[in-house]
């Protein structure tokens, strides 16, 4: 992940200040400082995937624009360096460009954002391009029938495509990546996105299924988080695949711990290591609230910005929190990427000590 991140060399000196700074922060004072943060900007989505409840939500909400400025002026004063936009689907809402123009002007430096990539026209690419978004993950779960099933969208995957043919036309500046669910019960079609991937020169990565919140009583019992035994050595395969394959952009420590995560929970990274997210990293959602870590706490009960953000973090309230939420092992029961890839950078002891690691030691 890290890889993608520094092929922006113009950002090399400045993230590598940031970083050591972090630490030294972390080590000597215990004291936060969020560099990556994400933003769910809406719940409002165009897709009713199966797999996911946010859109599932009882209210519908978009961060005002407002709001969402501040939040960023509070985040560009605490040093944050990476700014990811998901939701919901960003490219509805109405003043996405105005608010991507408005992050890009701070000094967060790195602007990611994730869609389902329907919306992504020639003209919506031409504007990603001008604004200087840096990354642009576009999901892609398979092939056309399993993407628009799973999607429950006809047209999903054909739309995709678009998108990924309207960035690599329009907005050369813009890397893309696929982001794709690995399905423990499909392993195999991730291998038809790492076609894609290679064919269009674009980078691609893998997040096993999570089970999401629930929001309403609608359940997802269908949709199955964890591997049956049969799936053991295909899984081993894929993993396999994944860390050979170029385009793929996982590092090697969270390629190899889809295993553990499966089939060997004792042994998977950070069993037994505190967990220092929120030191790191913070999470924002549609209704304003500020979360250390959304899924640590159970999606519920954020803390109120009220425009003071550097006061909330570095409150009483927080770090008691914070320390709570070091014995917190909710990874156990998912395997999130956008949480997993930070922990391995995340002191530098575990930079020292995972930077390395090989794919199945
Ligand atoms: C919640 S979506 C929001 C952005 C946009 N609507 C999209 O689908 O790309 C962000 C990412 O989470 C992934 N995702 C959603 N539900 C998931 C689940 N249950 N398990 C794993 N990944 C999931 C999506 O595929 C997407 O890549
Ligand atoms: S498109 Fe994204 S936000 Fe919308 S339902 Fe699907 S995964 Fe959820
Ligand atoms: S263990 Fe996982 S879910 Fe819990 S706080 Fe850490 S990153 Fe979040």
């Amino acid at each position: 992940m890290k890889s993608i991140i520094l092929k922006k060399k113009e950002y090399f000196l400045d993230l590598a200040y940031r970083y050591l700074k972090w630490n030294l922060k972390y080590f000597f004072l215990g004291r936060p400082s969020p560099l990556s943060c994400g933003i769910y900007i809406t719940n409002k989505c165009n897709f009713h995937c199966d797999f996911c409840t946010l859109w599932r939500k009882q209210t519908i909400l978009t961060l005002p624009l407002e709001k969402a400025k501040q939040i960023v002026d509070a985040l560009n004063k605490l040093g944050c360096f990476y700014c990811s936009i998901t939701g919901g689907e960003p490219l509805l809402v109405n003043y996405i460009f105005d608010f991507l123009k408005y992050v890009k002007k701070s000094k967060i430096r790195y602007l990611h954002m994730v869609t389902n990539g329907y919306a992504l026209d020639k003209e919506r690419a031409l504007q990603l391009n001008q604004i200087g978004l840096d990354e642009i993950s576009i999901s892609l779960d398979g092939d056309e029938e399993m993407h628009d099933n799973h999607r429950k969208t006809k047209g999903a995957y054909r739309q995709a495509i678009e998108a990924i043919e309207n960035i690599k036309k329009f907005a050369p500046n813009v890397s893309i990546v696929l982001n794709t669910i690995l399905f423990p019960e499909n392993l195999e079609q991730v291998l038809n996105v790492i076609k894609i991937a290679n064919d269009f020169d674009v980078y691609m990565k893998v997040q096993p299924l999570n089970r999401h919140p629930l929001f309403t009583s609608v359940s997802i019992e269908n949709i199955q988080t964890y591997a049956p035994a049969k799936q053991e050595k295909s899984l081993k395969k894929i993993i396999d695949i994944l860390c050979r394959e170029r385009c793929i952009v996982n590092s090697p420590a969270f390629l190899t711990n889809i295993y553990n995560f499966y089939f060997r929970k004792d042994k998977l990274l950070f069993h037994n290591l505190a967990c220092l997210l929120g030191y790191h990293h913070i999470e924002i959602l549609e209704n304003g609230e500020i979360f250390p870590c959304l899924e640590g706490m159970e999606w519920n009960n954020g803390l109120q910005f009220d425009n003071n953000l550097e006061e909330i973090v570095a409150s009483k309230n927080y770090l008691q929190l914070l320390k709570k939420l070091k014995n917190c092992d909710s990874c156990k029961k998912n395997y999130y990427i956008c949480y997993y890839e930070p922990r391995v950078l995340f002191p530098i002891t575990n930079f020292i000590r995972h930077h390395n690691y090989k794919c199945f030691r």
